[in-house]
């Protein structure tokens, strides 16, 4: 059993889903695009044990820099993974020929430099792709469709924490969360004008196994990648920005949750920790497990990158969908890290790290 499927059957002992929720999911056919990402893989995992006689389809076209193959997607029996993108209207057709019942929208252009880099593109895969699957939804009339929102795209940069839903800014500052923004307001089209029962969960920066470091990745994947590495570490500012840095499972725990809430659909809600961390700690604690000191190099802002905090509140999830993030900040780097460790070999070689582009490093 791989890294993320143990973890996954831990956090499912440990998060006791009510019998309803489990009985809720046990004979569905689930669509998840982006399936083979650092979120989706996770979800996959999670489903794949409580989806007993259903099927869990997966859509993703591999371009975030992964195979499905470290995450043994396609050894369990109840995931057909499908390699396709969707923007591609036969690759579509392939997947919802299996009738699913819950679409996860997960895929996704990430993120904001990817997006700063390659707007068209970025909106193409995030705009048209949402389109798409809304509107596919709607014909085979599934029961509940999950987008992954991002909150820390779309209430820009708004100062006063935490960050509570009601507030949207009109000030967003890359092509990715003006994409995010617009997911959610097609999602939204289709709920009032075809009553298709959505559901958009606002996630907040996720890190732990699953994601590979690179070029476009966040930031903890990256400082644990370069540190294991030996290289300098770039501080993008001053090391006091906050992040609301949320373990991936937790986030799982809201998509499984907000899937079965009958309270939750038309709503958007925040998923994260609800816990603000200085990404000097960050690089502190990485320090501290791998017994060393990282060099540090301070750089100036990317332009895009406006948000001094990020600290969300997580009280409508709790309300809602009675979400529970049960994961302390430093339990989560240890498992990233042992995830980095027992892949080593594998996240190398994917780590695409490509000179030339805009990045925090050059
Ligand atoms: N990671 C975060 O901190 C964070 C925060 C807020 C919101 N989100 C949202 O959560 C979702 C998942 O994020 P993630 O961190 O797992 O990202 P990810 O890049 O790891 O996963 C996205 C997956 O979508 C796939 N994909 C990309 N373009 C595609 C296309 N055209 N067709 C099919 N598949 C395609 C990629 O190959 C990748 O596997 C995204 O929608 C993202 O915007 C993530």
């Amino acid at each position: 059993m791989s890294l993320i499927d143990s973890l996954a059957v831990d956090y499912l002992n440990k998060i006791k889903l009510k019998k309803e929720i489990l009985n809720y999911y046990k004979n569905k056919t689930i669509i998840v695009t982006g399936g083979a990402g650092a979120i989706g893989s996770n979800l996959v995992s999670c489903l794949s044990k409580i989806v007993k006689n259903g099927l869990i389809v997966v859509l993703d076209n591999l371009s975030a820099n992964r195979s499905q193959d470290p995450f043994n997607l396609t050894n369990n029996p109840n995931v057909l993974f499908v390699k396709g993108d969707v923007r591609s209207d036969e690759d579509l057709k392939r997947i919802f020929r299996e009738k699913p019942s819950i679409v996860f929208h997960l895929a996704a252009f990430f993120a904001n430099q990817n997006s700063v880099d390659y707007p068209e593109e970025s909106a193409e895969v995030d705009i048209n792709g949402i389109i798409k699957l809304l509107d596919l939804s709607v014909f085979t009339k599934v029961e509940k469709f999950i987008y992954a929102s991002s909150g820390c795209s779309i209430y820009g940069s708004y100062n006063k924490m935490p960050l509570k839903e009601d507030f949207i800014s009109m000030n967003l500052t890359t092509p990715y969360q003006i994409n995010k923004m617009a997911g959610e307001m097609y999602s939204n089209y289709y709920f009032h004008h075809y009553n298709l029962p959505v559901v958009k969960c606002r996630f907040f920066n996720s890190f732990g196994p699953g994601e590979i470091p690179g070029q476009y990745r966040n930031v903890i994947p990256n400082f644990i990648y370069w540190s294991m590495t030996k290289k300098t570490v770039p501080i993008t500012g001053t090391g006091n920005e906050t992040r609301d840095f949320t373990y991936v499972l937790d986030l799982v725990q809201g998509l499984l949750k907000a899937g079965y809430y009958k309270q939750a659909i038309g709503q958007s809600f925040n998923l994260a920790s609800g816990k603000e961390t200085k990404i000097i700690q960050m690089k502190n604690m990485i320090d501290k497990v791998l017994k060393q000191k990282t060099k540090i190099n301070y750089v100036n802002k990317r332009k895009w990158d406006t948000k001094p905090r990020l600290l969300a509140s997580i009280s409508l999830a709790k309300k809602l969908i009675d979400y529970r993030p049960i994961y302390k900040f430093e339990d989560g780097l240890l498992d990233n890290l042992n995830w980095f460790k027992e892949n080593w070999e594998k996240i190398h070689n994917r780590a695409d790290f490509n000179p030339g582009k805009s990045s925090a490093v050059k």
